[in-house]
């Protein structure tokens, strides 16, 4: 979800108004990816690295997510969506820790789309938690499979495609593992302008790419 620093800027907006219009486009990209029928949505919200950051605009985020969770994510686990989240949330303001388990704790038998929100998540600290929580069962060989059943998407499906906002062409640490076989899509549009017309376009993307898997046709 990025660009909301630069759509604020646009405005001549502090940064956290960015962010607080981050929060109204991911409703609205969540409603549309729940309309078209899309089974899973990771959203990163806070790499391992925003941390660097000024603590206020830190802060702000933080208080965005509690709000986010009380408001909208309750809904939506209400409407039978399943919420998780990856990322090492122990880190987080104990209020916004407690804010999401709740939310997830009550939706995790629900059966509808999963919206997984990545918050302190860094796809390099994940591998690595996976691989240490391995050889601490005492086990000396790792595989793909071991890896794949203790990452935070265990049992899931692996993301069919990744989209980048902001005309970033890069990863920054996000799904490392699971995006082996992704498609990849970049686009110019700022988060905070998301809209149904986005998510068309990345859906009609998304059904033009042949994808193979290292097979051949
Ligand atoms: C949001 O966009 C991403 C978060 C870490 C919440 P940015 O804050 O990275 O926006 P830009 O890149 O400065 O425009
Ligand atoms: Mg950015």
């Amino acid at each position: 979800m990025d660009g909301n620093g630069r759509w604020a800027k646009k405005r001549a907006l502090p940064r956290k108004a960015g962010h607080k219009a981050g929060v109204d486009a991911l409703k609205k990209v969540i409603e549309e990816c729940q309309a078209r029928g899309v089974q899973m949505c990771s959203f990163y919200a806070f790499s391992t690295e925003n941390w660097k950051r000024p603590q206020d605009e830190i802060n702000a985020i933080f208080k965005l997510v509690e709000d986010f969770a009380a408001n909208e994510l309750k809904k939506y686990v209400d409407k039978n969506y399943r919420v998780m989240c990856m990322g090492d949330l122990s880190l987080l303001p104990q209020k916004t820790q407690d804010s999401l388990k709740e939310i997830v704790d009550s939706g995790k038998n629900n059966t509808g789309m999963i919206v997984n929100i990545a918050i302190n998540y860094g796809g390099r600290q994940e591998i690595v938690n996976a691989i240490n929580y391995i050889l601490q069962s005492g086990i000396n060989k790792v595989d793909e499979q071991m890896v794949s059943d203790c990452i935070y998407t265990a049992g899931l499906p692996d993301p069919d495609i990744i989209v980048r906002t902001s005309g970033e062409e890069r990863i920054s640490n996000f799904m490392l593992w699971q995006l082996a076989y992704s498609e990849f899509l970049f686009i110019d549009t700022l988060w905070p302008d998301m809209d149904k017309k986005d998510i068309d376009y990345i859906i009609n993307e998304y059904s033009k790419r042949n994808r193979r898997f290292g097979d051949i046709k």
